[in-house]
């Protein structure tokens, strides 16, 4: 008998579109990403996110949204949570009883089928400004931070990602990251943004010290107001505002879906 000549197969180049649906504490937002932009095609279509958020209630939504679009393929999803092969770690703002689910099961089940890839909220934002927004440009470590009711992190190497980072929670000077400095923070203790930068700037500087990041990329909803806090930073690592703003979370999911950023 003869051996088989031995043949090499090719990875599969990406595919030109991908879906994504981002699952945040209030909408759930889903829709159709051109991979070679990293724009949205057509609309965004957002649903109240269940309450409680469990995770059949939004596997429901979840299937609504992609049903409206009447997509076919592989989807990505975000949770506020970490996650490891699929399964929810952690739940951040939404039911505690997504913590052990199989999440990716559960979406592609909801979903007829459909393969499903799960992914955290903040590390989907981090490959999507990495690749089409304010990190594209960008050589080295990048570091996005999303400012809101928690802090999530995303650490990407020249376009790679180590997922489920979760900086938000690392004690900085005996508080946690998120305590200190998220975008709730500043809301609920009234704090003016020449302190909160403060705040945040003590954050950072822990950070860097530890992963001495090329650049700082500033998400969430506070990053659209920018220029009042941004100037006010110390830390030594330069500070720019995200730019996709609410479609990042899409936009990531969609590339983690087709296999894009190392997931
Ligand atoms: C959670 C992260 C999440 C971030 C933003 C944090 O509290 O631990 O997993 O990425 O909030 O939603």
């Amino acid at each position: 008998m003869t051996n088989p000549t031995p043949t090499t197969v090719a990875a599969a180049p990406p595919p030109a579109h991908s879906f994504g649906i981002d699952v945040g504490g209030s909408g759930v937002k889903g829709g159709v990403v051109d991979l070679s932009t990293g724009a949205l095609i057509g609309e965004r279509v957002r649903v109240d996110t269940p309450q409680p958020a469990t995770p059949d209630a939004v596997a429901k939504v979840a299937a609504q949204i992609v049903t409206e679009f009447g997509w076919q393929g592989p989807v990505g999803v975000t949770l506020p949570s970490v996650v490891t092969g699929g399964v929810a770690r952690t739940a951040a703002n939404i039911d505690k009883s997504w913590i052990g689910t199989d999440a990716a099961a559960l979406f592609s089940d909801a979903l007829g089928g459909l393969p499903a890839t799960v992914l955290n909220d903040a590390d989907a934002a981090g490959l999507a400004e990495d690749r089409y927004g304010a990190g594209r440009d960008a050589k080295g470590v990048v570091v996005l931070l999303t400012f809101g009711t928690g802090i999530g992190s995303a650490v990407l190497h020249n376009g790679i990602l180590l997922p489920n980072t979760e900086f938000g929670h690392l004690e900085v000077h005996g508080k946690e990251a998120e305590h200190r400095a998220a975008a709730s923070v500043r809301e609920d203790k009234d704090l003016s943004w020449k302190h909160w930068a403060k705040e945040v700037s003590h954050v950072l500087e822990t950070f860097e010290d530890l992963l001495w990041p090329d650049l700082f990329i500033a998400g969430g909803g506070i990053s659209r107001k920018s220029e009042k806090w941004i100037p006010l930073l110390k830390n030594r690592t330069p500070v720019v505002p995200a730019t996709l703003r609410n479609t990042a979370g899409i936009v990531g999911a969609a590339m983690a879906a087709a296999g894009l950023g190392g997931l």
